[in-house]
């Protein structure tokens, strides 16, 4: 680790080092534009803020932005698939969709300048990366409609970095073209970063001698312990990046290398909230809530308050004046309550990783038994605890700790290694079979 020195000052574009009354002014001029432009050209945002009594012409400081409606995936269903464009559908040069797990998938749009902010932004992170021109990155998150690989992808030929566009999957190819082109960089999911790492050990591969310093991770969450292995396992920085598809895609805000202290949010075009998710309120810096976009430079797809479902807290600035957001804690969504406590899967994964026997595969599943939630940790042990009863004794001591460190009381399976199904892009750690039981 520490292959990397940050930025120079002067290599940064001056707004991420501007003062805050600079950004602000930006940030109000610009939103001003966007609540215009949304309101003059999609019927739908009109009829929203008609319904709730405002309009553009009201906000006159950024704070006003707090009487607009919140946007949410809902909305952005009943609009399927282009009902929130504000240009016309031939200025859109380009579409992305996000699967979702249940019903018709998220669409979003791009003119021709979105996606020149865009690979801007992601320019801009992996620079705060440590990234700088001339290097090889090799990009495994998926090309697609994911926005992850094309983010990636633009955001470094940008720089004038080298890029690999080698997408998801082929665990073993992955290993092969690191080993071969030798990138300082890789772009991927953290859970896939692992499966690269059980693969370099199963080629008989030392993964500390590859070529990588860098790994610019995100699209889920993941915890400290997750960056504590990786950069041990390889050697390298792992830092994290953080976006989503209807905010722009990867690049909405990423962390520096050289403080590695929560992500800079790049707050020249995405203006950030933290409300309270149950009520809506908007609470103030440093409190844990629910993550609110509006996109200040947008013109295909504005967001207004858009609800994310991930929660965070924002934080004053550090490496850059724009504000942090804290590593993401999980998305609402993935919540689970056992017996009333409120449970995270981040939360398991930190205790995973105090056993050196576990390892960081694993997989929640809920279900219901008589009237109760029954929560059972999927796990799988590292290949030196791969014996029945070591893998028991683990089990119980896990099962023990989480219900004196989280409070809930969870059977806790320790399976071989290999035995946990390894996901190519974003792990799914919560398998909720109440929603079948129902
Ligand atoms: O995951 C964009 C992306 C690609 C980000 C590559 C970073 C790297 P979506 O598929 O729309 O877009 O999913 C967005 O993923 O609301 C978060 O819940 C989660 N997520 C993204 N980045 C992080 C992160 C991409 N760094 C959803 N930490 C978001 C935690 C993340 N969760």
């Amino acid at each position: 680790m520490g292959h990397r020195r940050a930025a120079d000052r002067r290599e940064l574009d001056p707004i991420e080092i501007a003062s805050r009354d600079e950004i602000e002014s930006l940030q109000l001029t610009r939103l001003k534009w966007t609540l215009r432009h949304a309101y003059e050209n999609v019927p739908y945002y009109r009829q929203l803020w008609d319904q709730a009594g405002v309009h553009p012409e009201d906000v006159h400081r950024l704070e006003d932005l707090k009487a607009f409606p919140f946007l949410t995936k809902e909305d952005l269903r009943r609009c399927y698939p282009f009902g929130l464009f504000a240009v016309p559908r031939e200025q859109v040069v380009r579409i992305h969709a996000s699967s979702g797990t249940t019903g018709k998938p998220t669409v979003v749009g791009y003119t021709r300048n979105d996606l020149d902010t865009w690979a801007e932004v992601v320019a801009r992170s992996i620079r705060a990366a440590g990234g700088r021109p001339g290097d090889i990155i090799h990009v495994s998150y998926g090309y697609g409609l994911f926005t992850g690989g094309l983010g990636l992808h633009y955001g470094a030929e940008r720089m004038g970095l080298t890029v690999v566009p080698m997408s998801g999957g082929f665990t073993e190819r992955q290993v092969q073209l690191i080993q071969d082109f030798k990138p300082q960089l890789i772009a991927v999911t953290p859970s896939y970063m692992l499966a690269i790492a059980d693969e370099f050990e199963r080629q008989g591969l030392d993964a500390r001698q590859c070529s990588l310093e860098v790994g610019i991770f995100g699209a889920e969450p993941w915890t400290e312990s997750m960056r504590r292995e990786i950069e041990e396992r390889f050697g390298m920085d792992a830092v994290d990046i953080y976006g989503l598809s209807e905010v722009i895609g990867p690049g909405v805000a990423q962390e520096c290398i050289e403080t590695k202290d929560g992500l800079h949010i790049w707050e020249d075009h995405f203006y950030p909230e933290i409300i309270d998710p149950a009520t809506g309120e908007v609470l103030p810096e440093g409190e844990l809530g629910e993550l609110v976009f509006t996109s200040l430079t947008k013109e295909a797809f504005p967001v207004v308050r858009y609800r994310t479902r991930d929660l965070t807290r924002l934080l004053p600035g550090t490496a850059r004046s724009m504000r942090r957001m804290e590593k993401i804690k999980g998305r609402t969504d993935d919540m689970l309550i056992i017996r009333g406590v409120n449970l995270f899967p981040s939360q398991i994964e930190e205790l995973l990783q105090e056993d050196a026997r576990l390892s960081l595969h694993y997989v929640l599943e809920v279900r219901r038994e008589g009237r109760l939630d029954e929560l059972t940790v999927l796990v799988e042990a590292r290949p030196q605890a791969a014996d029945p009863e070591a893998r028991e004794a683990a089990a119980q001591e896990l099962a023990r700790h989480i219900k004196s460190r989280i409070g809930v009381s969870a059977r806790v399976v320790v399976k071989e290694p290999g035995a946990i199904e390894r996901s190519m892009g974003k792990a799914k750690r919560v398998i909720d079979l109440r929603r079948l039981q129902d």
